[in-house]
């Protein structure tokens, strides 16, 4: 029986911001694609139009409606990079910080990414799922409607597997879409610290090609997790991080890579050299390396959200970046140490005035960019016939909005998969 799908449309919106037209490189950041006095029609998980009310209205007499009444109705927000995954606490480690520690001294006496592998590695499957879920939650109602979540605080192969398993677990349990990333490459664990080569032979010879087994077993349908690597002083250096990425991608696994948070050490043109969906962090990225981004597919994603959480001055060269043709985006990069913020508005609001976007250009920054960082730009990040139905309604008349103000939620309603969730 061919079931017909009730179709839902959201109409009298003050601006429908699209984002139409697929991922904006370089200078071509910030096109909105506004449609004033905008509708979206919804039918099942799918956009099925995107117009004026007015003929939107006419076409479809008797969809279930919603009135947006003069706010601005948007693709939902996709975080394309996050730790969202932990157990454990880390607040004093804030206060050492504001007493002077560095972030990587901390993580060298033991601490850091460390401490939270130690009490991710103690926590119950259920205590780990119950924190998640509270931050995925708080992520989902300020308007994240996908985000991608790495492992790492494991840095066993079965602990690393518990947390993908419980991604997984997670993004079936919605309402917040979850893309998985494998990065036992996160930190050097305790057990390695006089011998990390050995650790990284162990990711490239046995971890990695189980997890490709497993997924093959278990995931056959769903496309393979991202590999990523802390490329770092501290963490893994460039030849390392090139022996993990060069297997994963023999594998089949698509790549990411955190470079240059601390120290440009070529992570971010190993990246575009790879084919990499994306290099992240890049604060002290050098120019030939923003050049070789720029000439790559590989999306620059910035975390503004870190250098403010650790209290420093520098952030992404993002203008460079856009001069060099390259593909910006933005991410949250939540984590108990850098950057707990599970809001991208307050991520937008910190891309206005510390990269120097306007809130066109971090709007689009946080959509249909972001989800190219995740190679889904062809299913979510704007709002176009045949997309997933991922919208924000905002209690806002002007997007301009967005950026403009921080620290409160302006997100009036998610619609994930054409179902309404009330903030
Ligand atoms: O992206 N830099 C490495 N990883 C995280 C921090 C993780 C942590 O401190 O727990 C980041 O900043
Ligand atoms: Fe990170």
């Amino acid at each position: 029986m061919i079931e017909n799908k009730k179709i839902l449309l959201i109409y009298n919106a003050s601006q429908v911001l699209t984002l139409r037209g697929g991922l904006q490189r370089g200078w071509k950041l910030g096109k909105l694609g506004i449609i004033p006095n905008g509708a979206v029609a919804v039918e099942g998980e799918t956009i099925l139009a995107v117009g004026d009310s007015q003929s939107l209205l006419a076409n479809y007499p008797d969809a279930e409606k919603l009135d947006a009444v003069q706010q601005v109705v948007m693709p939902g927000f996709v975080d394309p990079h996050t730790h969202l995954i932990w157990a454990g606490d880390r607040a004093a480690e804030f206060t050492m910080r504001l007493q002077g520690k560095t972030y990587m001294e901390i993580l060298a006496a033991g601490g850091g990414i460390l401490s939270t592998v130690n009490a991710t590695r103690a926590a119950s499957v259920e205590e780990l799922l119950h924190q998640t879920r509270q931050r995925a939650l708080t992520s989902f109602y300020h308007g994240t409607t996908t985000a991608e979540v790495k492992t790492g605080y494991g840095l066993t192969f079965d602990s690393e597997m518990d947390q993908l398993k419980a991604i997984l677990a997670l993004d079936i349990e919605g309402p917040l879409q979850l893309v998985p990333t494998f990065l036992a490459a996160h930190a050097v664990p305790p057990e390695f610290k006089h011998n990390p080569q050995a650790y990284v032979d162990l990711i490239c010879n046995e971890m990695l090609p189980e997890l490709a087994q497993w997924w093959k077993n278990n995931q056959p349908q769903n496309s393979l997790p991202f590999v990523d690597v802390f490329c770092e002083d501290g963490a893994f250096d460039l030849a390392q991080s090139r022996q993990i990425l060069e297997k994963a991608r023999k594998l089949g696994f698509p790549l990411k890579i955190h470079a240059d948070e601390f120290k440009n050490l070529g992570g971010a043109a190993l990246a575009a050299e790879l084919g990499a969906a994306s290099a992240d962090h890049l604060v002290k990225t050098s120019s030939a390396d923003i050049r070789a981004l720029g000439q790559s597919d590989t999306v620059a994603v910035s975390l503004p959200g870190t250098p403010f959480g650790l209290d420093e001055d520098e952030f992404t060269p993002a203008k460079d970046i856009l001069d060099a043709g390259g593909i910006l985006a933005l991410a949250t990069d939540i984590n108990p140490g850098t950057s707990w913020c599970e809001s991208m508005q307050f991520i937008l609001a910190l891309a206005c005035r510390k990269i120097g976007l306007t809130p066109a250009q971090a709007i689009a920054a946080a959509t249909i960019n972001a989800a190219a960082a995740l190679n889904l730009a062809n299913q979510v990040g704007s709002l176009e016939p045949g997309k997933q139905a991922d919208l924000l309604i905002l209690n806002v008349d002007d997007y301009q909005h967005l950026g403009y103000r921080f620290g409160i939620n302006l997100v009036s309603k998610v619609i994930k998969r054409g179902r309404v969730y009330p903030v």
